[in-house]
Order: structure tokens, then C-alpha cells, then sequence
């Protein structure tokens, strides 16, 4: 099937903020402990706790920020039970996850200690559900007053002197659910209330978050943009690709037909829609666009891996999740005005992971490569972007899927997706605005069947190659993008343009 891609490469639009490509990581199964977490006693090489293996591959990824410490969990989590000598610190019963014991080993100093070794800002989401306007406002006086206080006191007894940067705080968490079961009227309030005590101590900046609207709940956005969007610089939204029905049956992670690929691919590209909905709404109160959407959960949820805790949602990760990841991650780049943020759920053994762990065994999943090879659209501008199918499409939803972005040093990147599992797409790629090409080549996931995936055995089942198949005439390049591929290429204008500039 023949499409041509025409990109305008000299009309630059929104900065796609780093932040899009954005992480969480919750208590919930074996994402925090066995995952991120380990102790300084294991046998796994660790750097104060944390996993090595896990740190080194999650760096190379360029995580920019990271939510913590869910969630359901959020709303039942209590700070202080977090701090202070281990031994002494409170065990509790993970109600939402699994009935587990949670120890409370991993903490705030722990999980301010992940985020430097990452190199990423922390996005802490405070409990609104059955927490205190107290509590929370403690929490972050704990983490940022630089000077004499009980709690930044009590932060320098516990062994940190110098207060913690923190940018992104969230107001609870899924509060129409288990963060409360509210309305939007009375979460609203709540939200005003608790934010006020929220305070920035310093020249520590808060970016305030509220919890938002479940995928398509466009009434739970009207009415906190209505009552309360002055007092918020963000409004979080929630939407999981499940193809089949959540209680009944999401569906299985590796074995599926090829009505769950579609099914599948449909729910992906569904985000495009909710967020031009949300966006109309936000758009009514806030025409500035001062307020970011922030698509604080997102990704695949399928039913649990057989003879796992059901309670711990680990699932495998197959060519199919790097294709929504993919399309998803292009939906992101195209809202890049209004998407501020987007925390793919969860980085660790739960849900859409990067990583996946087994004792002392990690392996990284094809979605993990997705989000390496997208980092070059971290921070970079947004370019319009429009694919035309010479004939008009069979399917119900379209096979190839892109976005393109500019870096400051006017390389141009283009990432597409043909989510066809048969056909390849005969790509025609037209770069306007460049003079002329000097090279175009780029990086590859792609794989044979509908459900490869890495496991420990065979880690590097799917892996990217470097794709170097591009036929160039002046700025126009020809392409086949083989059936479930991922595609991201790289262009640069030949020296001379360069010059003339
Ligand atoms: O990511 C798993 C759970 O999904 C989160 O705890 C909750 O916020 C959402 O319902």
C-alpha cells in the first residue's frame, strides 16, 4: 500500500515538552520492590538500595520525570510511615495491590535518591482520599523549607540538610474511583483547599496538578476547569488500551488474534480523540492554554501473566505494545500545545513496562525500545505532519502513523508506525522546506509475528536494527516500512544549506 508523508519542515509548531515522555512507578506488585528497589543488603548489585542493572538500562532512556507513589496506593499513603531508620518504619497492608506488606523501606529519601541517580524530576502525588490538608502540606515543607522548621528539621535529623528541588506535586489521585469516589463538585473544592496549604518555600516553583477526568468523563473536566482552574497550573487525564473488557476479561498480553490487534490498535488511536475533547473543554476556560493536560496513566492493560498474583498486574510486553506506544507517543507530539505531561504506567513489572525482572535477571521490552528510540523528539518542535493513502483504506483505523519533530541544530526527525501485521507501506516521504537532503537514516523495531517478545531466555528477540534503506531525490525519500514496525528517522540538510543560513 503506497502513502506519501509530507512534512513541512520549516513551520515549526508547539515545543514538544521532555516531559511527554514521562514515567510511573507505583507500590503495586514488583515495580517498586524487586523492581526499582532491592536493599543495600542483596546480592544484586545495587547503589544504595537501588538495582544497577535496572538504573543503568533506565538512564540510557533519558527518563525525564517520574510519578511516585501511585495511584490507588497514593490515597492510602502515609509520608511519615516512609521515613527514618528502616527498622523502625511502620508496616502496612497494601490493600489495592495484592493484600501485600508494605514496609516502607522505599520511601520520600529513596525516591528522591532514584530520581537524582536517574538524572529525573520527581512527580509526587500527595493523598487527598484519606489524608490530612496537614499531612500533605508537611510533606512538601518536609521536602523543600530550606530553613527552621519541625519538618525541615526533622528532614536534616533523618540525614538530608539541604531541601530537595520539586517541581510537579499531585492533589490525589483518581478521586471520581479509589481515590475517594467523589463528584467533580466536592473533588473541586477539595482540590482548592488542599492545594492552598501546598506551599513553595524558596524559589521552589510548584507546578500544582489536579486529579482529572477517567478517559472519557468530560463532565469531571468542565467542572474543575469551571470551579477551580486558577488554582491549578495542570489537570491530569487516565486512559488504558484494553481490548477487552476490564472486568470480564482485558484479554491476554501474548496470546491474541488478529481481531485484539485491531481492537488493540483502535483503543490506542482512541487517545487522539479524548484528548481533542478534553482539549475543547480546557480550551473554553483557559484559551491561553496556561493549563497543561497531563496523561498522568497510560498504556496497555491486559489480564495478568497465568500463575501470577492478580493483584500485581504483570504482563508481558510484545511487538504489538511497541506499535501503541508508538502511535500513542505521536498523539502526545501532535497535542504538544496542551499535553504538558504523560507518565507511561509502569516502568517496572506492572502494566506497559520498560524492564521486566526476574531475581537477579533483567530484560528490557520492546516498548523500552520505543521510548529510547522517540527521546530525539524530547524537547525538540513539533512539525506538522500529514500521511495520504494513495487508495483509500480497507481497515477501520490507518496503518501508518507519524510524527515528526526539529532539534535546535535543524535535524529533522520523523517516527512512523505501520500497524498493519501483513502489508507493508510503500512510504514516500516529502520533506518541504529543506533544500536539499544530506543524509537520511534511522533506527527499526519491528518483528515477524504478531506477538514476539522478549523473555529471559531470549532477551533480544526484539531489538532494533539500524534501517539504511531510504532512496533520496532532493528532499523527497523512498521507503518500504515492513508489517508491525516502528520506524524513527533522522535527516539532516546537506552542508551547503547550512551555510547559506
Ligand atoms: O496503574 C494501575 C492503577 O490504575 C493505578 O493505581 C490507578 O490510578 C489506576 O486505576
Amino acid at each position: 500500500m503506497k502513502h506519501t508523508v509530507v512534512v513541512n519542515t520549516d513551520k515549526e509548531e508547539a515545543g514538544i515538552s521532555r516531559h511527554i515522555y514521562g514515567h510511573f512507578s507505583e507500590h503495586l506488585g514488583r515495580c517498586i520492590y524487586e523492581g526499582w528497589w532491592v536493599g543495600k543488603d542483596s546480592p544484586i548489585p545495587n547503589t544504595s538500595g537501588i538495582r544497577n542493572d535496572v538504573l543503568e538500562a533506565l538512564k540510557k532512556i533519558n527518563i525525564p520525570v517520574l510519578r511516585w507513589p501511585g495511584g490507588c496506593f497514593a490515597d492510602e499513603y502515609h509520608w511519615k510511615d516512609g521515613i527514618g531508620p528502616w527498622e523502625d518504619r511502620k508496616r502496612m497492608v497494601n490493600t489495592h495491590w495484592g493484600g501485600v506488606i508494605e514496609n516502607n523501606h522505599f520511601g520520600t529519601h529513596e525516591f528522591l535518591m532514584l530520581c537524582d541517580l536517574l538524572g529525573t524530576e520527581p512527580y509526587i502525588c500527595g493523598n487527598v482520599g484519606s489524608g490530612s490538608v496537614q499531612e500533605m502540606s508537611e510533606w512538601v515543607e518536609y521536602i523543600t523549607f530550606d530553613g527552621e522548621s519541625p519538618m525541615a528539621n526533622w528532614r536534616r535529623e533523618n540525614g538530608r540538610r539541604a531541601p530537595w528541588s520539586l517541581t510537579y506535586f499531585g492533589i490525589g489521585n483518581e478521586s471520581w474511583g479509589c481515590g475517594g469516589n467523589m463528584r467533580p463538585e466536592y473533588y473541586a473544592d477539595l482540590y482548592r483547599q488542599y492545594q492552598t496549604y501546598v506551599r513553595e518555600y524558596r524559589e521552589n516553583k510548584l507546578y500544582k496538578i489536579a486529579g482529572g477526568a477517567n478517559v472519557d468523563d468530560y463532565r469531571w473536566t468542565e467542572v474543575l476547569m469551571r470551579e477551580a482552574a486558577p488554582f491549578m497550573d495542570g489537570l491530569s487525564l487516565h486512559y488504558y488500551t484494553i481490548p477487552g473488557d476490564f472486568w470480564e476479561g482485558k484479554g491476554s498480553a501474548v496470546e491474541f488474534d488478529q481481531t485484539e490487534w485491531d481492537i488493540t490498535m483502535q483503543k490506542a488511536l482512541y487517545m487522539d480523540t479524548l484528548l481533542h475533547r478534553h482539549r475543547a473543554i480546557m480550551d473554553t476556560f483557559d484559551p491561553e492554554e496556561r493549563v497543561g493536560l497531563i496523561v498522568d496513566e497510560w498504556g496497555t492493560w491486559f489480564d495478568v501473566e497465568p500463575g501470577t498474583n492478580p493483584g500485581f498486574l504483570y504482563q508481558q510486553n510484545t511487538i504489538r505494545d511497541a506499535l501503541v506506544a508508538g502511535v500513542t507517543l505521536n498523539i502526545f507530539n501532535h497535542h504538544a500545545r496542551r499535553v504538558h505531561m504523560a507518565n507511561i504506567a509502569q516502568t517496572i513489572n506492572v502494566l506497559q513496562a520498560m524492564v521486566l525482572t526476574d531475581k537477579e535477571k533483567m530484560i528490557v521490552t520492546p516498548t523500552y525500545h520505543v521510548f529510547d528510540m522517540y527521546q530525539v523528539h524530547q524537547d525538540a518542535a513539533l512539525l506538522p505532519l500529514v500521511i495520504k493513502p494513495e487508495t483509500k483504506e480497507a481497515s477501520s483505523f490507518p496503518h501508518v502513523h507519524g510524527s515528526a519533530s526539529k532539534q535546535g541544530d535543524g535535524t529533522v526527525h520523523i517516527s512512523l508506525c505501520n500497524l498493519n501485521t501483513g502489508v507493508a507501506a510503500d512510504i514516500t516521504l516529502d520533506l518541504r522546506g529543506m533544500t536539499s537532503l544530506k543524509d537520511i537514516s534511522g533506527t527499526i523495531l519491528t518483528a515477524d509475528q504478531k506477538n514476539a517478545h522478549n523473555t529471559f531466555d531470549d532477551p533480544n528477540c526484539v531489538h532494533p536494527k539500524p534501517f539504511t534503506n531510504v532512496k533520496v531525490t532532493g528532499t523527497q525519500a523512498e521507503l518500504q516500512l515492513p508489517p508491525m514496525s516502528v520506524l524513527v528517522l533522522r535527516a539532516c540538510h546537506a552542508p551547503e544549506f547550512v551555510e547559506k543560513k
